[in-house]
């Protein structure tokens, strides 16, 4: 992409209505724009974000059993009535009514529709397990909408729903989802630390918060420092292997939010005990028969008899991630994207886009780079270099590739890892080697 044809609005300036680091850096790189209070429009370069871990988040659940699928924003009431959450779940649901005075609704969550389609259509045993999950807009109308995409009323989620036959195989589906999320999260280069939880106004009595530590987050945390070291990329674990003990090893250190931390019955040491700020990014809870029991499921057993599923409920906030890696990844300069989620691989700078030289190599390096895979974005604008410098480091691509007429002479053009800041010279296929081997 030619930044010179792309549509990227930077802001120079700090806008006043963000409060914090990631809502500031969003609306500073174009990534996106607000429409109204909670509700956002994705620009191009937001966009590609969103699409990178909403990739990473389907490769996961797909690897994990879940199958995707996808249900609409606007619902029935009647299926809402039929749970009894359509007046419980109060002032949060926008509730629409159509030409013909039906009552709809635009999903906050999907558990209603995700059950009368199973009962619909799976009358045997011998069609379980079944884990069907979709990556959709929800709106909630939050009380305060804020922080950005963090806690907005239109958000994206992925959204996963499994049924079982009895407890002990939604057990097995709960761990298999919770392996699930700690890869999915690592891969996006975060730290997650899995928490008990209390399971609110979905309900059931097994769930866990995957939390992300970072200062701006909106809940208090305390967890063993132990987590810190933790790494769930390196465990070598096949989701058909008996993942119990995996889970016992991975929820055997302290974790607790606010709600459940007891600070004079805490079994970790104070030197060892963090205390820390946290976003969570996603939350599995085991449901039980909650839904099934009220929507009348229930499908034919091995006897025949009637059998009433065991559900459980995963979400992932993946509009909320691109915020939470911003906040856990960044610098005074600007965003530092891990290349998993990266909008582009590489930014190709022209120091001096008038330059007949500089240009020729700039556009050969940006066909190879390409080429090979590495989604580049060229700065071929005729700005400053300083100018330039700076909307590469704030917009936080892995990799700057520096061409100016000083390296030119010299055989070489200048590469930059945005993490470190080292910047070291070399010739134009080494610099296309040291991009592709980071990968
Ligand atoms: N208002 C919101 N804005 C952005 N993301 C949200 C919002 N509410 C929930 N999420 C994300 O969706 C995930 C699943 O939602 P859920 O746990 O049902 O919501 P909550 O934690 O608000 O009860 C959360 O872990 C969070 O990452
Ligand atoms: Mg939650």
């Amino acid at each position: 992409m030619r930044l010179s044809t792309y549509f990227l609005p930077l802001l120079r300036e700090n806008p006043a209505e963000a409060q914090i680091v990631s809502h500031r850096l969003m609306l500073r790189a174009g990534m996106i724009r607000q429409s109204s209070a909670g509700i956002y429009s994705w620009l191009p370069l937001g966009l590609r974000v969103l699409r990178n871990i909403e990739t990473i988040v389907r490769a996961e659940q797909d690897a994990a059993g879940a199958q995707e699928l996808l249900m609409p924003t606007v619902q029935p009431a009647e299926l809402w009535r039929e749970s009894g959450r359509y007046d419980d779940y109060g002032e949060e649901m926008l509730r629409i009514r159509d030409r013909h005075e039906r009552d709809m609704l635009y999903g906050p969550t999907n558990e209603e529709l995700i059950t009368d389609i199973f009962r619909q259509n799976i009358k045997s045993y011998r069609d379980l397990p079944k884990n069907l999950y979709h990556i959709q807009w929800k709106f909630r109308d939050e009380v305060r909408p804020r922080f950005g995409v963090m806690r907005g009323r239109e958000f994206l989620m992925k959204d996963a729903y499994s049924f079982d036959l009895d407890l002990a195989a939604a057990r097995k589906t709960y761990n298999k989802m919770f392996l699930a999320y700690l890869r999915t999260f690592a891969r996006m280069g975060l730290k997650t630390v899995p928490m008990r939880a209390h399971t609110g106004p979905i309900g059931g009595d097994l769930s866990h918060e995957f939390i992300v530590l970072a200062d701006t987050g909106e809940s208090q945390v305390y967890c063993d420092k132990a987590w810190l070291e933790s790494d769930v990329l390196s465990t070598e674990v096949d989701y058909d292997d008996d993942l119990e003990p995996f889970f016992r090893q991975w929820t055997s250190l302290y974790a607790a939010t606010d709600e459940k931390h007891d600070a004079a019955n805490c079994p970790v040491p104070p030197d060892r005990l963090l205390s820390a700020r946290g976003i969570e990014v996603g939350q599995v809870f085991f449901l039980g028969n909650k839904y099934t029991k009220a929507m009348n499921v229930s499908v034919a057993g091995p006897n025949g008899e009637p059998v009433v599923p065991e559900m459980g409920c995963y979400g992932i906030g993946v509009s909320r991630l691109v915020g939470a890696i911003i906040e856990a990844s960044h610098d005074d300069a600007g965003i530092v994207w891990p290349a998993s989620v990266a909008p582009f691989g590489a930014g190709l700078i022209n120091l001096r886009a008038g330059d007949a030289a500089c240009t020729e190599a700039c556009e050969a390096l940006y066909t190879t780079l390409n080429k090979a895979g590495v989604d580049t974005l060229y700065d071929d604008r005729a700005e400053s270099a300083g100018a330039k410098f700076a909307a590469m480091d704030l917009i936080g691509l892995p990799w700057q590739i520096v061409v100016g007429p000083r390296g030119l002479q010299k055989g070489v053009v200048e590469v930059k890892d945005r993490k470190t800041g080292q910047r070291e010279e070399m010739t134009a296929e080494a610099a296309l080697n040291r991009i592709k081997a980071a990968r």
